[in-house]
Formats: structure tokens, C-alpha cells, sequence
């Protein structure tokens, strides 16, 4: 079961933790061993569940190829905004090549998770983007990425005017934390500003009333306005069957092993997850949602 921690004082950090503190070993059992949370690359004809890590694994390993990380090239030090169980790390330090790799993220059980894999390659930080500064010119990074992770960064709570400043102040970050000429690759999902019926307006309440509280899921062009001048556009690709697709296996792995997840954390939290999961694989499929990988290049 999860322990309830101390509240924060941040209301935003809590509503993190509400999602991200549940227990590892319930992660694991919904997520597979790889413990990635974010779309992966299937291939044709290949299984849902069956070829779940391999799916992760290809989605990583091209994230690395697309910023240059690989054994034998110059890019040693990375940098994983919102690293989840830290998987994307581990893959850049052990086959990658990376020297350093640092992690970003509010969630403490994914810090624990993190420390217990001992790469000593890899520091995780307990810390918002927001507040993150590299120290001097040394620490700057390579190449940086943030997968499925921006959804959290930006309150729906806050007037539209203002989200544009949040986004811009995120893509300056990173771009304060990275070497000219270095990658950025980002996996987030977008709206579409399609019409809603009424199921689809409650379902859009509960993501961000009751699961993610004040998630926003932003337009394609919010972003490319806040990264304009800070990095050039290598390439933007809707990928968005990479995310639903992850959705339906992570639901048919916890219908597989139900008993045992309501066993860890208690019947209203599964159906909680359920009833997400459901609500992001068919608004993706219904391209309400989209999922693009976007590489940049820091000016
Ligand atoms: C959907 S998970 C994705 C994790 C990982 N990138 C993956 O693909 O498996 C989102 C991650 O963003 C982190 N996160 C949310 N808000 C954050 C913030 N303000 N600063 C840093 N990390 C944050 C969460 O703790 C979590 O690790």
C-alpha cells in the first residue's frame, strides 16, 4: 500500500504525488519491466503486451539517435526532464555512451526506485524544472530530453496569457541548461480545438479535476511561439498511435492482474488508472489528442 507521505506546501507538487506516489511495485506491475509511462514504437503485426519493452526500448533508442547520444560520439552529459522510474537514463549511461546523466522529478518513490538500480552515472534530483539551474558553463548539457512528461508543467488553473510566459520560461530553461548546438527531443501530447460533446467534457473534467489536477494538454502552435529563437526545428512528427497504443497494453496488463493491483492499492485507485487510460487511448484514437515528437536544436 502507499504510504500517505507529509503534504508539500505547493499544491502543484502535491497534485504530482497524488499520481506518481503510488506504490513502484503497483508501476511495475501496470508498466512492465521497462517502467517507461510515456508512447512506445510498435511494429506492424507486433503484440500489445508481448512486445511492450521492445516497443519502449526502439522508442529510447531513437530518442538517443535523433540527439546524438550513441557510443563513440561527443554527447556525454544528459539531462531527462520529468524522468519517471529513470529508465531513459539508464538506457544513455550502460548502451548509449552517456558519462552523466541527470533526472528531474517531483516523485520521491521514483527517486527510491532510481537509487535502488545503482548507476552511479545517474543523479536524480527531487526538483522541478522550474527551479533547476545548472551550476556554471561545465555542467551544461549535451542533449536533453522530456518525455510525456510537459503535460504536467503548465497549470490549466493559470489565464491563457500566462501559460504562454510558462511555456516560454520552460524552453528558456532548458535552453539555459544545454550547449549551443545541442538536441532537444520532447514527446508531448497536444489538443486539437475540436468541438466536445458532453461524455467527452466530463471525461476532460476528471483528468483535470480529479486525476492530474490542473494538467494542461497545450496547442501545437502555444509551443512553437515559446521555443521561437531559442532552438531551430529539426523535425515535428505526430506520432500519436504510439501513446494510445501504450494506453491499451498498460490496461490489458492490469485487467491481466487486477486482483493483485486492487490487493496493493485498494480498489478506488484502480479504477481511477482504469478509467484514465481509457479516457487518453480513445481521445488519441479519436484524434482529439495528438502525440508529437519534436527535435530542436538550441540556437
Ligand atoms: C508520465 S511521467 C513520464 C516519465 C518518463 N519520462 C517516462 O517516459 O516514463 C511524467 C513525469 O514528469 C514528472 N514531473 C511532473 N511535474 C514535474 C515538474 N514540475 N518538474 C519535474 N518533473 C515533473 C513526474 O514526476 C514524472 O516523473
Amino acid at each position: 500500500m502507499t504510504t500517505v507521505a507529509p503534504k508539500s506546501v505547493d499544491p502543484e507538487v502535491d497534485a504530482i504525488r497524488h499520481h506518481y506516489e503510488v506504490s513502484n511495485d503497483f508501476y511495475r506491475l501496470l508498466l512492465g519491466p521497462t517502467m517507461m509511462y510515456s508512447g512506445g514504437y510498435w511494429q506492424e503485426g507486433e503484440d500489445l503486451v508481448g512486445h511492450l519493452d521492445q516497443a519502449q526500448e526502439r522508442k529510447l533508442d531513437t530518442f538517443a539517435a535523433l540527439a546524438g547520444v550513441q557510443a563513440g560520439s561527443d554527447a556525454k552529459r544528459v539531462l531527462d526532464i520529468g524522468c519517471g522510474w529513470g529508465t531513459m537514463l539508464n538506457r544513455l549511461t550502460t548502451i548509449h555512451g552517456a558519462e552523466a546523466g541527470v533526472g528531474l522529478t517531483l516523485s520521491r518513490t521514483q527517486k527510491d526506485f532510481i537509487t535502488a538500480l545503482g548507476n552511479d552515472k545517474i543523479t536524480t534530483l527531487v526538483q522541478s524544472w522550474a527551479d533547476y539551474q545548472v551550476a556554471d558553463e561545465s555542467e551544461k548539457y549535451d542533449a536533453a530530453f522530456c518525455i510525456n512528461a510537459l503535460e504536467h508543467f503548465v497549470s490549466s488553473n493559470l489565464p491563457p496569457k500566462e501559460r504562454t510566459k510558462r511555456y516560454r520560461f520552460f524552453f528558456q530553461q532548458v535552453a539555459n541548461a544545454l550547449k549551443p548546438g545541442a538536441k532537444f527531443v520532447l514527446h508531448t501530447m497536444t489538443a486539437e480545438a475540436l468541438p466536445m460533446n458532453r461524455a467527452l467534457l466530463d471525461d476532460l473534467k476528471f483528468l483535470q479535476r480529479s486525476e492530474f489536477e490542473g494538467c494542461h494538454i497545450p496547442h501545437l502552435s502555444e509551443l512553437s511561439a515559446a521555443a521561437e529563437g531559442l532552438f531551430a526545428v529539426d523535425e515535428i512528427v505526430n506520432e500519436r498511435e504510439s501513446f494510445a497504443v501504450a494506453c491499451r497494453a498498460w490496461l490489458k496488463l492490469l485487467a491481466a492482474r487486477r486482483d493483485e493491483a486492487v490487493a496493493m492499492e485498494g480498489e478506488e485507485v484502480v479504477a481511477r488508472f482504469e478509467r484514465y487510460l481509457d479516457i487518453f487511448a480513445y481521445t488519441l484514437e479519436d484524434k482529439f489528442f495528438n502525440n508529437f515528437r519534436v527535435t530542436i536544436t538550441r540556437r
